[in-house]
């Protein structure tokens, strides 16, 4: 059982990165105020593209202190920086780029390189080294930001893939059979260990696994596995993903 979850319905994808973007904000502010950092890690995909817009939209003139934000990935892909499909590559021309961010404090993962493991063993060094841990002795980061493929994942955890079970490791390397390719990923039991989990799903095409992860709880889809143990699941979704909860 998470701690606490909160679902949020809104009316339209447009509403539901204006109300992700509210959470974030709260929490970055939040988080300052108490512990003079703000350690995050920014998803990838499509679907946060709208909320990072508004982030930089507002950056210099919202009251967020970006220059106390660490920023972390929650997963990458094997592709250079500058690639389209690289998730970093995106928070950069969307958002790092027009915030006053202290560049020092942002940690790409690098999926492609050539030593994978080793470059995902020296991110959980990272991790372990700057964030402080939480009650069961995992870095515990402030924010997680998480969004949901069609078929159920989260970062680049994927249906019926062995690192869902990884109970050590924080970061990994994994191979994504369906796509062929390598990434590099959270797992759960750093992902679970976030005081906040900020899940933004949009779209009618997500209805159906919006509906078996939080009306069933089907364990085979790892969103379903998104539980913070010390901490708080936000659920951001529009009216199309929330169609059938
Ligand atoms: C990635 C992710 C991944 C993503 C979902 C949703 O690198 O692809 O971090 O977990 O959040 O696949 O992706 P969309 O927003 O593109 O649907």
């Amino acid at each position: 059982m998470s701690e606490s979850k909160q679902i949020y319905r809104e009316s339209s994808p447009e509403q539901a990165a204006v109300r992700a973007t509210d959470i974030f904000k709260t929490i970055v502010r939040e988080s300052v105020a108490q512990r003079q950092v703000c350690h995050l890690a920014l998803s990838g995909g499509t679907t946060p593209r709208s909320m990072y817009h508004h982030l930089a939209d507002h950056a210099l003139g919202d009251n967020v202190p970006w220059s106390r934000v660490e920023v972390y990935f929650g997963d990458e892909r094997d592709v250079p920086q500058d690639d389209v499909e690289s998730n970093f590559g995106m928070a950069q021309r969307v958002l790092l780029d027009h915030a006053p961010i202290d560049w020092s404090r942002v940690h790409a993962m690098r999926a492609d390189a050539e030593d994978i493991e080793a470059a995902s063993r020296e991110y959980e060094a990272t991790l372990r080294h700057l964030v402080p841990a939480g009650p069961d002795g995992v870095p515990q980061l402030d924010l997680v930001m998480l969004g949901m493929g069609g078929d159920g994942h989260v970062a680049s955890l994927f249906p019926h893939t062995d690192i869902l079970g990884e109970s050590h490791r924080l970061v990994a390397a994994c191979h994504v059979p369906v796509l062929g390719r390598n990434r590099m990923t959270f797992t759960f039991p750093l992902i679970n260990a976030a005081r906040n989990i900020l899940l933004l799903v949009t779209g009618d095409d997500k209805a159906e696994v919006v509906e078996r992860v939080f009306k069933h709880s089907d364990q085979n889809l790892p969103a379903a596995r998104v539980n913070p143990r010390h901490g708080t699941l936000h659920v951001v979704l529009d009216v199309g993903a929330a169609r059938l909860v």
